[in-house]
């Protein structure tokens, strides 16, 4: 994978899109953030490792050579901060329809920002504020890493593509599908077709219906996975009621 390979798969109706390819990185949501103000809608950061790559809640992003590390920086975008938490589901959304066109079954998104692929974090999705108002959409996707890469403490709630065919893929081909879909479905959200994009959301649900814990503060609270309401929350019933969760840890209980 390479600057020049990147750019040759990313074909189709995409609007002018910079990339900025990197061997090794600390993290590409931190280049995303450091870059400056210029006039360009779409800027793309990759990299083939990361030496520090994070996620939500100040957790570890691992970042082996071999999977997919980028980060979206989307300015000019016109949506406002009470709409930005939608952004995680819209890029699930995107991530998840991108991997099914390309043929993987057994994927789902579980709230707000993994995507799943049987019951197992295949991606995760970290967004920020960057310079000017510009949103920084990192992806994360385990390709071609095997489990033995990720620490025991994660491994048996990880799973790479790889792992789940039994042999290793062009990542260019990923990025490239994923890209196209992430950059089509921000544009739709932006011409204000949520319902539609929340509608494919909900139908990838894995926490509805199930039995589950939030984390609210130092608490573990349990209840049911009701789904998602029309703002993009978590709906929770617990034994108070039907709680609405905008952001947070939730685990399956088992
Ligand atoms: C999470 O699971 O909490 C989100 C993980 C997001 C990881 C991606 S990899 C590309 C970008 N750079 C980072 O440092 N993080 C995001």
């Amino acid at each position: 994978m390479n600057e020049e390979t990147l750019r040759r798969t990313l074909t189709g109706d995409l609007p002018a899109l910079r990339i900025h390819y990197f061997a090794e990185t600390i993290s590409t949501n931190r280049l995303a953030k450091a870059a400056g103000v210029v006039d360009v809608s779409f800027e793309m950061f990759v990299a083939d490792r990361q030496t520090g790559g994070y996620g939500r809640l100040g957790r570890t992003w691992d970042s082996p050579s071999g999977n997919l590390a980028f980060t979206l920086l989307w300015r000019e975008h016109g949506i406002s901060q009470r709409e930005a938490p939608k952004l995680s589901l819209v890029t699930a959304v995107a991530v998840t329809k991108a991997l099914q066109k390309i043929a993987f079954e057994g994927l789902s998104i579980k709230w707000p920002n993994d995507v799943l692929i049987d019951g197992r974090k295949l991606a995760g999705i970290l967004i920020e504020q960057a310079a000017g108002g510009a949103f920084a959409i990192g992806i994360g996707i385990n390709v071609n890493s095997t489990l033995n890469d990720f620490s025991p403490e994660t491994r048996g709630e990880r799973m790479t593509l790889r792992e789940k065919l039994g042999r290793q893929l062009p990542r260019e081909e990923i990025f490239s599908e994923v890209t196209r879909l992430l950059v089509q479905k921000l544009e739709q959200f932006q011409k204000g077709d949520w319902p539609n994009i929340l509608d494919q959301c909900r139908s990838l649900s894995f926490l509805t219906g199930r039995e589950i814990e939030v984390r609210e503060g130092t608490r573990w609270i349990a209840g049911k996975g009701e789904g998602i309401d029309d703002d993009g929350l978590l709906l929770v019933s617990t034994s108070d009621g039907l709680r609405q969760i905008a952001s947070g840890d939730v685990r399956v209980r088992t």
